[in-house]
């Protein structure tokens, strides 16, 4: 007769969709679909079932819709989705224990690899829930005075040019935008934009790394050098750019970075860091 112990591993090693939930080895399957992948040309990859399979079972979305925006928060892998319930859990077994001596202390780990990751040193690198707040920590903490000029682009994400306009009515700041042609055939013409719009006013630069409207990658160094040779602060909304292209700090070289990591880090939803 045949035993459960049997029966689950033929399933097992027959590979198939069966037991995909049964093991917990999911990002080992995803890595080891990403190698196989290598050698093959896109148009036979497209039609590779077995490697589709992997990537399909590595989340869990909702297959009654097709989800074209990773961009606003990534749905987060199964595998992170495991982690968040299970170390729920663990904390209400007995908070003040498993939540306060064992999960706590371990957030500063993970400040030491991000800051790795950047290339900062962990001091200077705070997590935080989002970029959004990584960054009005910035825009509503820094000492600017009536007539003070804040110099970024009308492309850049609401919710920033939003804050800057509360300062305005609150502080007496002035915010100025620059527009810049889409698509851009010259780089340099975006450093050229806010250095023709500096003045002695200008006290801080807020630039995208890269934007989400148009996925335009801006000369972040260029623009912080520029800055800094004259006194002004930049700060760089890197929503878009961590962990979606290789970079570090000393590549920006800039003042101030705040970035999500619910995006293309696909890490849990409510993840940042300034
Ligand atoms: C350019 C840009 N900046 C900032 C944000 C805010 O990011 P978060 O959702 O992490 O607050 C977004 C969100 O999509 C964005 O596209």
């Amino acid at each position: 007769m045949l035993t459960r112990r049997a029966f689950i591993g033929s399933l097992a090693s027959t590979g198939t969709a069966a037991v995909a939930w049964l093991r917990d080895d999911a990002i080992e399957r995803v890595q080891a679909a990403e190698r196989s992948a290598e050698s093959q040309s896109p148009r036979d990859l497209a039609v590779d079932e077995d490697f589709w399979f992997q990537i399909q079972q590595a989340s869990t979305l909702d297959r009654t819709h097709i989800n074209l925006n990773n961009g606003g928060v990534c749905p987060s892998p199964r595998v992170v989705q495991d982690a968040l319930r299970r170390y729920l859990e663990f904390s209400n077994q007995a908070p003040v224990h498993n939540m306060w001596r064992i999960l706590e202390p371990e957030i500063e780990a993970v400040r030491t690899r991000l800051a790795a990751s950047f290339g900062c040193n962990p001091e200077e690198l705070a997590i935080t829930r989002n970029a959004s707040e990584a960054l009005e920590i910035c825009q509503l903490g820094l000492d600017l005075k009536p007539g003070d000029e804040v110099l970024t682009t009308n492309q850049d994400y609401p919710r920033m040019l939003t804050t800057w306009r509360q300062r305005e009515k609150r502080d007496g700041i002035v915010l100025k935008l620059v527009s810049f042609p889409v698509p851009l055939k010259d780089p340099n013409e975006l450093v050229r934009r806010f250095e023709n719009a500096l003045t002695p006013k200008t006290k801080v630069i807020l630039v995208c790394h890269i934007t989400n409207l148009t996925g335009q990658i801006f000369p972040v160094r260029r623009i912080c050098q520029m800055g800094r040779q004259r006194g002004i602060e930049v700060i760089v909304d890197g929503a878009h750019a961590f962990a979606h292209f290789p970079f570090k700090h000393a590549d920006l070289d800039c003042d101030y970075y705040g970035t999500s990591l619910h995006k293309w880090l696909l890490a849990p939803v409510g993840t940042g860091f300034l």
